[in-house]
């Protein structure tokens, strides 16, 4: 007997010596088909290279393609666990001819494998082929020497194989082995077909057409030979056995689910064996190739599988999670042939533990909700759909799992009910939103969200990536389809753009795609949280809804927003060590060109604050420790000490942040984030704070830089430094000594000007009025006018001309660029006859001013007209006259 493994290896090495590349497995999420959501044929992979879009240097590929038939076009969800044949995951064997051979040899190579290397008998084969298809049956006659009772002619699409409603296709013929008159079932095309007797193993598709929205619209530049064998079928068939789950692959992991669960694979139990041995596969090969559970898209099915195999541990009476567990022996089994599993074991183990904890937490509640609302129904009955409706949106049951979770005991659910009243929470969503006085125009979006749910992001790995057009909206209206020169909204079903949110900017770059089709997009925004809404204008060519386009953010712009947004969480942290735990975030902008982030803080940081911060922060950045993204419940992560927002609402389960150096267990900074970030803290770069400012009272801001943004804001200031040092004739280095050389020359050279400003006032040529002392009323009188004396000067001098005269009265004009100071001083002997305050009164006037003043003995003031400063000592003068 062959093992699953073997039986693998040979059919790869079969057509390997046949001239075909042996090619890995291609993941579960297609790479370059946009409108699929899981990889479900081996042909997917090579879609492109049917239809001429791409060419490979070998015309003929043989491969074990991993599948998932779950969501999309091709279900069997709903199947697996009560049927020998249906799984959600499986792998198809299959050779390829990319125009290179056709029908003949297609047949010829499926018969030599299947009698003459794994030595099946013949007599136990038959094939189908499409009815007018009269080659392929004289082919089957020919090559098998089947008798034409042993080639059936089939008239229905079972005979016409496309992978979904767009691309390559054509008829087929079918392998069916038969299990042998001991079971129930006719050949294909009789009215027992649907028994279990005769069993497809092996579809051969001759490759000639390609459709679109299910219509074909041409051929194949060559026709083409696709194939498909499940490997869980022929490993049945050459195990000897009817049932896929007899084989011994899934012999091997439901033995492991009896073990963990102490309950035997019999009876009623079987099919949560089966369900949980099928639903392993799956889930751990999805997590394996990316896929996250979540509550849109690929993760949305994921999640739906796995809870549905939840379910059945439960029902199996398994007391703590079990899937997890399981994880082992499925590495076990299938590890060797897909070596991604054992790479992502802890991934997959970590997160199907999370999912059933949280599951499990109201899984028990939902169960006793549907125990009470079915108690009165029989075989026959149905749940009322409301019921159905509050089991999913309270306890988190897919209606899938409700259906399955009755259909033991033969009851049915109300789907329409189901529906209207999920219909009925989403108009309620959209009153209260309507009610919340947000602009009208936003309605388009719920409209939107309601018909096409929410996109999937894809842009926490993934910068590039092709997908379907599903929504445009230009003025705020939804239109079918744009043309170059029009401003765009575009909405995709699956997108790398980050949508603006959480104080992160939305992404840029182009959507290109056929007809030259090319959108600059200038932002993203997030309109309802769940719509990832493309900016922008269509530069060239023109898009319609459906259309499969290509998707490029702005690489650069991105990296510069992760830098910043990493170093946001550095900073957040270094902040609380330095100036304690009371810090708290308040609001954040991540940029491409900065990042400003406020926070609770009473105070101005001081200078050696801001220094310490920063430093800390670069010391983090250049230890250069990965960056490191799990999911967790929120409680799970506030209890491994991850900063939340407090107020903040968040989801089922949310990413946790964690970067910067290990200290036991925890790294530097913990956060909750939906945000994208750095792969590790140096790809950060360098971290420069620029300015710190108050907010609000209470709240503080910190604006810095990262990356080239920082290195160019120091560079510029190292520029200026270098353009004041060649001003200066001197080295960057020498500069601050130099200034503080020159501000002391400044200041000396201040002084000296002063002294010989006076020294000239006085004896140079300055003086306008005499200086010789008169008799004015029997008074000494000492007038003058200095022109370019300081002011300050006039105490000074009037001090000593009153010690030169013994007795007497002085007053002296200052002229300054046109404008005079006048001061008057009387001598002590002469107090309380002349009074210095009249005399420079009168001065002032002259002068053009007003006022003046002091005291008695000494008084000072000026005016706008230097021009009448010997009016003014003429003035006093006449005032000292009497
Ligand atoms: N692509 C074909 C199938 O999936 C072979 O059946």
């Amino acid at each position: 007997m062959s093992t699953t493994n073997e039986i693998r290896r040979s059919f790869l090495d079969y057509f390997g010596s046949q001239g075909h590349e042996v090619v890995p497995s291609a993941p579960l999420v297609p790479y370059n088909d946009p409108t699929l959501m899981f990889t479900n044929a081996g042909m997917v992979p090579f879609k492109n290279v049917f239809t001429g879009l791409e060419t490979r240097s070998t015309p003929r590929a043989t491969s074990s393609q991993k599948c998932v038939r779950a969501g999309g076009k091709h279900n069997d969800l709903d199947n697996v666990g009560y049927t020998a044949r249906h799984h959600t995951f499986f792998e198809m064997l299959g050779n390829f001819s990319f125009g290179d051979y056709f029908k003949e040899q297609a047949i010829t190579h499926a018969w030599t494998l299947l009698t003459k290397e794994w030595g099946l008998p013949k007599d136990k084969l038959l094939a189908t082929v499409y009815h007018t298809d009269d080659e392929a049956f004289a082919l089957w006659q020919k090559i098998a020497g089947l008798p034409e009772e042993r080639i059936i002619r089939i008239a229905t699409k079972d005979n016409f194989w496309a992978m979904g409603d767009d691309g390559p296709c054509g008829p087929c013929s079918e392998i069916f082995f038969d299990h042998g008159p001991d079971i129930w079932g006719g050949p294909p095309g009789s009215k027992d077909e649907d028994g279990d007797r005769f069993i497809e193993i092996w579809n051969l598709v001759f490759m000639q057409f390609e459709q679109t929205a299910g219509e074909i619209t041409g051929n194949l530049p060559k026709p083409s030979i696709d194939t498909g064998m499940g490997l869980e079928r022929i490993a049945a068939v050459m195990q000897g056995e009817h049932d896929n789950y007899d084989t011994d692959t899934f012999r091997a992991l439901i033995a492991a689910s009896e073990n963990l669960t102490g309950v035997k694979a019999e009876g009623e139990n079987t099919a949560s064996h089966r369900v949980i041995a099928d639903h392993l596969r799956s889930t751990s090969f999805l997590l394996a190739d990316g896929v996250l559970p979540s509550n849109e898209g690929r993760g949305y099915v994921l999640r739906r599988i796995m809870r549905r195999a939840m379910r059945h541990a439960h029902l199996l009476g398994a007391k703590e999670p079990l899937m997890h567990r399981l994880v082992p022996s499925l590495v076990v089994e299938m590890g060797q042939a897909y070596p991604e599993l054992g790479r992502a074991q802890p991934l997959i183990e970590e997160t199907l533990q999370r999912e059933e904890v949280q599951f499990r937490r109201t899984l028990a509640n939902g169960l006793k909700l549907l125990d009470e609302a079915t108690a009165g129904l029989g075989e026959g009955g149905e749940l009322p759909g409301e019921t159905a409706f509050k089991l999913y949106d309270t306890f988190g049951f897919p209606y899938d799992l409700t259906e399955d979770a009755l259909r033991a005991r033969g009851i049915s659910v109300d789907r329409a009910g189901f529906d209207s009243s999920m219909a009925l929470q989403k108009a309620a969503a959209r009153a209260a939103w309507k009610g919340s006085g947000e602009a009208a125009a936003g309605e388009v979006w719920f409209d939107i969200a309601e018909r096409v749910g929410a996109t999937e992001f894809t842009g926490y790995t993934a910068t590039t990536g092709e997908a379907q057009v599903v929504a445009l909206v230009k003025d705020g209206q939804e239109v079918s389809s744009v043309t170059a020169g029009d401003a765009v909204t575009v909405i995709v079903n699956q997108t790398p753009f980050y949508g603006e949110s959480g104080g992160q900017t939305g992404d840029a770059g182009t959507i290109t795609g056929a007809n030259g089709l090319r959108i600059a997009v200038a932002d993203t925004a997030k309109p309802l949280g769940r719509l990832h809404a493309h900016n922008g204008t269509v530069a060239a060519g023109s898009l319609a809804v459906g259309d499969v386009v290509k998707l490029d953010i702005d690489v650069e712009r991105r990296d510069a927003i992760r830098a910043n947004h990493s170093a946001t969480h550095l900073l957040h942290e270094a902040l609380r060590r330095r100036l304690g735990a009371h810090v708290t975030q308040k609001g954040s902008l991540v940029a491409a060109d900065r990042l400003r982030f406020d926070f609770s803080q009473p105070t101005a940081l001081t200078a050696e604050d801001i220094a310490a911060i920063e430093a800390e922060v670069n010391a983090e950045i250049r230890a250069n420790e990965a960056v490191s993204t799990r999911l967790m419940t929120p409680d799970d992560a506030i209890a491994a000490g991850a900063m939340a927002l407090f107020g903040e609402k968040y989801g089922d389960e949310v990413r946790v942040l964690s970067m910067g150096r290990q200290d036991g267990a925890k790294s530097y900074s913990v956060e909750l984030c939906g945000g994208t970030h750095v792969r590790a803290t140096g790809d950060i770069g360098l971290f420069r704070i620029v300015s710190e400012s108050a907010v609000s009272s209470g709240v503080r801001r910190i604006e810095a830089l990262t990356g080239e943004g920082a290195r160019e804001w120091l560079v510029s200031r190292e520029d200026a430094l270098k353009a004041t040092a060649g001003l200066l004739r001197t080295t960057p280095d020498d500069v601050e000594t130099r200034v503080a050389a020159l501000l002391d020359e400044r200041r000396k050279l201040e002084r000296e000007l002063a002294e010989a400003k006076k020294a000239l006032a006085l004896g140079g040529g300055g003086a306008k009025g005499e200086a010789a002392d008169e008799d004015v009323g029997g008074v000494k009188f000492s007038g003058q006018v200095l022109d370019g004396l300081d002011p300050k000067e006039l105490r000074g001098l009037l001090d000593q001309a009153k010690q030169r005269m013994g007795s007497g009265v002085a007053a002296i004009v200052a002229v300054n660029e046109g404008k005079a100071s006048i001061a008057a001083a009387v001598t002590e002997d002469l107090a309380g006859k002349v009074s210095a305050v009249d005399l420079v009164r009168a001065g002032v006037e002259a002068l053009g001013g007003k006022g003046g003043g002091g005291r008695p003995d000494m008084a000072q003031g000026g005016g706008p007209d230097g021009e009448k400063a010997a009016d003014a000592i003429a003035a006093v003068r006449a005032v000292l006259a009497g």
